[in-house]
């Protein structure tokens, strides 16, 4: 990981912001009837996104967070999705929106929703900022999508590469000059 690279702007802070507004109104549609939504953040890559959205959002909700991990510090899926922090709170009979940065492989969103489904929720949707849709080895897709992209390695806005750059206020893709 500590070969050179630089990143360059893909998505603006500000295309990102008017992007959440235009998901919320849709999100605001389909939960305007529930009593209090909780939203799943999936750490860690979510934290930013999600803080975002739920401000954007104006809805009664609870904030709660899930953490899976596939990729470590490597730029390749493990396949292998672990829980490495589950829910604070029960979920059985409530509707949830789970809030994910990217799908990629598809590995952690399938594996997460298997694993809230079987708590039997009440609506259980899903949101996720980036799509890379070339990539699935899944059949999965989120409800809502911010921006499907091309596969390039994306970082910042909470996406990291080896753990650094979750706190550009953007999406930037990673390039390595001497290749
Ligand atoms: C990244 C990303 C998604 C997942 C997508 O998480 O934040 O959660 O991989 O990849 P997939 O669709 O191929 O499963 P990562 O495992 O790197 O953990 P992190 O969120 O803590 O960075
Ligand atoms: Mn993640
Ligand atoms: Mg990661």
């Amino acid at each position: 990981s500590e070969r050179p690279y630089v990143i360059d702007e893909m998505i603006s802070a500000k295309a990102i912001a008017a992007r959440i507004e235009e998901l919320c109104v849709a999100i605001r549609e389909e939960f305007r009837d529930t009593d209090k939504l909780v939203v799943v953040g999936l750490l860690r890559g979510s934290f930013v996104f999600i803080a975002d959205l739920v401000r954007e959002l104006d809805l009664p909700v609870e904030v709660d967070f899930l953490e899976a991990s596939s990729y470590g510090d490597s730029m390749e899926s493990s396949r292998e999705v672990r829980i490495l922090k589950d829910l604070r709170g029960q979920i059985e009979g409530r509707d949830v929106l789970v809030v994910e940065d990217i799908v990629d492989t598809g590995h952690t969103l399938k594996h997460v929703v298997g694993l809230l489904e079987s708590r039997n929720p009440g609506r259980l949707r899903t949101i996720a900022l980036l799509d890379k849709p070339s990539r699935r080895e899944t059949d999965v897709t989120a409800d809502w999508i911010g921006f499907s992209i091309p596969d390039e390695f994306v970082v910042g806005y909470g996406i990291d590469y080896a753990q650094r750059n979750r706190n550009l206020p953007y999406i930037g893709k990673v390039r390595f000059p001497d290749s």
